[in-house]
């Protein structure tokens, strides 16, 4: 008999055990379970619900329980439906009748807000460490690459030179605000829910504190509606988790690119490619790709978690049970994007040549050209005009900037002088974006010194 089964005539449909169940993926929840049990148990006890002694047998029984499900010895099944009622009989098999006593003034309904609510924490501290290893493998390769310059690019055209430092410590920012707000989420998940039982709360004298403070909460959820029957925190983690999967998304197609024979500025190590099982000379970026991929199924389990709340009526509804298989995917997928970025970025060569050469052959020193007739009081708008035909002309002429000789620079500008070449050199270039922020070689190791002082505090 199902453990609901007093006021049914009839077992379920089979089709409708199997279609209801989520053992098959809540099982991922059976340590959190037992975990916010053992908490559970201990307060009843404490509030004289019920004896220590019955207290002490299921706490016992709870633990065998856990044991045998880590070793792979416990049967879950279809029937029980979910770790919840799969657990609670098995305890129930271990001790006795007396394990019905567990839950007493609880519900499934706050004890599986619970468990999330415990698995996410716990997935938001890995996290959290994976994020800082990836951080500090670009701001490894930052520091490696102070003077390697490379076209910057908007719309993908070249547009000025900045330092490869400069262009990995953008991701160690991004990544440092991702932080943050898997940082900032910890205070909302990390609420404990339990007493707010089925719905309404209990008529048994609880203490959701005492419950809430062995489980290392900062607080209990203030409202029992809200706290069985909304998600937001899943939510959240979804948000958090889709913009991190962006941002690894974009450095990917960055590093696709790089890679290319059309690029040539990175070879990533032969560990982190694959090859062809036709063409004999390739290999390919397959694990940037993945990464890039798998971003479709993190964004794509926020949606669906999105989609899934909008019409739901307070308070605890079934639909919510599609809560999981979301959430543990886009922690498994990060995870493992994670775990493998840090190691790829570290191992990267820098093709610090081909990046050079490729700013000696584009015109990614114009803005300073400008910039230099502006320096000689010409306003910006006319030396910005006098350097497109400057442009044009060496164009025409297949030339770059630098190749001009003084006499072809002054039929442009009489202001040009011989110190221009000094200007438009690609270093020089670098080093004149010499504002808070920009890409000049000192203002790249103020960043990284900013960087040192955040991985410090995190
Ligand atoms: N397996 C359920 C879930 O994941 C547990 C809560 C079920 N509650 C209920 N009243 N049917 O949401």
């Amino acid at each position: 008999m199902k453990l609901w089964g007093g006021r049914f005539t009839k077992p379920t449909n089979e089709l409708v055990d199997e279609y209801t169940a989520s053992i098959r993926f809540d099982q991922k929840l059976a340590q959190f379970d037992i975990q916010g049990s053992l908490a559970h148990v201990e307060m009843l006890a404490k509030c004289n619900i019920i004896s220590d002694e019955d207290a002490a047998t299921i706490s016992k029984g709870l633990k065998v329980v856990a044991q045998k499900i880590n070793a792979g010895e416990a049967e879950l099944t279809e029937d029980n439906e979910d770790i919840h009622m799969n657990v609670e009989k098995l305890l129930i098999d271990e001790v006795g009748p007396v394990g019905g006593k567990l839950h007493t003034g609880r519900s499934r309904n706050d004890q599986v807000a619970l468990d999330m609510r415990l698995y996410l924490r716990d997935a938001l501290i890995t996290l959290n460490q994976l994020l800082l290893n990836v951080q500090q493998s670009l701001y490894t390769q930052a520091k490696d690459n102070l003077d390697t310059v490379l076209p910057g690019y908007t719309h993908l055209q070249r547009a000025q030179p900045v330092l490869f430092g400069h262009h990995m410590m953008a991701y160690v920012f991004m990544f440092q605000r991702d932080m943050e707000r898997l940082q900032d989420s910890w205070k909302r998940v990390n609420q404990s829910p339990l007493g707010a039982g089925a719905l309404a709360g209990t008529s048994f004298p609880i203490d959701r504190h005492f419950v809430a403070e062995k489980l290392n909460f900062d607080g209990i959820c203030d409202n029992s509606l809200d706290a069985v029957s909304d998600r937001d925190f899943v939510v959240e983690f979804l948000s958090n988790a889709s913009l991190i999967s962006v941002h690894l998304s974009r450095l990917c197609e960055e590093l696709v690119q790089w890679s290319s024979a059309e690029f040539n500025f990175v070879e990533l190590d032969d560990a982190f490619c694959t090859g062809s099982s036709m063409m004999p000379q390739k290999k390919n970026p397959d694990v940037a790709e993945l990464v890039r991929g798998k971003t479709g199924r993190v964004v794509g389990n926020l949606i669906g978690m999105l989609t899934t709340l909008k019409g739901l009526p307070l308070a605890y509804n079934k639909d919510m049970q599609e809560d999981k298989e979301g959430m543990f995917d886009t922690v498994e997928t990060l995870k493992g994007a994670l775990a493998l970025f840090a190691p790829m970025i570290e191992t990267m060569d820098v093709k610090k040549e081909n990046m050079y050469e490729a700013v000696a052959k584009d015109y990614s020193n114009a803005t300073d050209l400008a910039d230099y007739l502006v320096g000689k009081d010409l306003p910006f708008r006319e030396a910005h005009a006098v350097v497109g035909q400057v442009v044009l002309h060496c164009i025409n002429e297949n030339k770059y900037l630098l190749d001009l000789k003084l006499e072809e620079f002054q039929e442009f500008s009489s202001l040009i002088e011989g110190d221009i070449y000094d200007v438009l050199s690609p270093k020089a270039v670098v080093n004149a974006r010499n504002v808070a922020g920009g890409t000049a070689r000192n203002r790249v190791e103020e960043q990284i010194e900013k960087a040192e002082k955040l991985f410090e505090a995190s």
